[in-house]
């Protein structure tokens, strides 16, 4: 199986980013790991970052070419604003896990809303870094011979 993780704006910064919001572990800390676990898993993870809302939308579209079986994607401040990702998700009918670090539900309220959640198969929101692993281990036990 092929996953495409995929992280929006300002979180190249993380391991020095808020770390009392969002935790110590670099995005390669965590890049590395969740590496680890799909391989553990037989699966094969890519790995993309950027801060651009048009090079995530790229990727997006990429899935079909690329034969991702699902994404798991932080759209970070993106998640708030972005109809165009959303409706990048709707047009390749790529099925994603849509994950934040931090709990987006008690913290302020323009972040409680999200543009993606409903077309999510699930939103993992303020279990850290763990949380990435959690959409990843459901989205193989999910698609894994689909
Ligand atoms: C975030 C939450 C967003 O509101 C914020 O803009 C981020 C990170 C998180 O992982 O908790 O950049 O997606």
């Amino acid at each position: 199986m092929n996953i495409l993780l995929i992280n929006g704006p300002n979180l190249n910064l993380l391991g020095t980013r808020e770390k009392e919001v969002y935790g110590s572990k670099s995005l390669e800390d965590i890049q590395q790991d969740l590496s680890v676990l799909a391989t553990q898993n037989q699966c094969n993870l890519i790995s993309f970052q950027s801060n651009a809302e048009h090079e995530i939308i790229e990727s997006i579209h990429s899935t079909i070419e690329a034969k991702i079986d699902f994404v798991i994607i932080n759209p970070a401040a993106y998640t708030h604003t972005s109809i165009a990702i959303r409706d990048a998700f709707l047009g390749v009918k790529i099925p994603f896990y849509e994950v934040h670090l931090s709990d987006i539900y008690k913290r302020e309220e323009f972040r409680h809303f999200s543009y993606l959640s409903d077309i999510a198969e699930e939103v993992i929101t303020g279990m850290g870094a763990k949380g990435y692993e959690e959409a990843m281990l459901k989205g193989i036990l999910k698609y894994r011979g689909k």
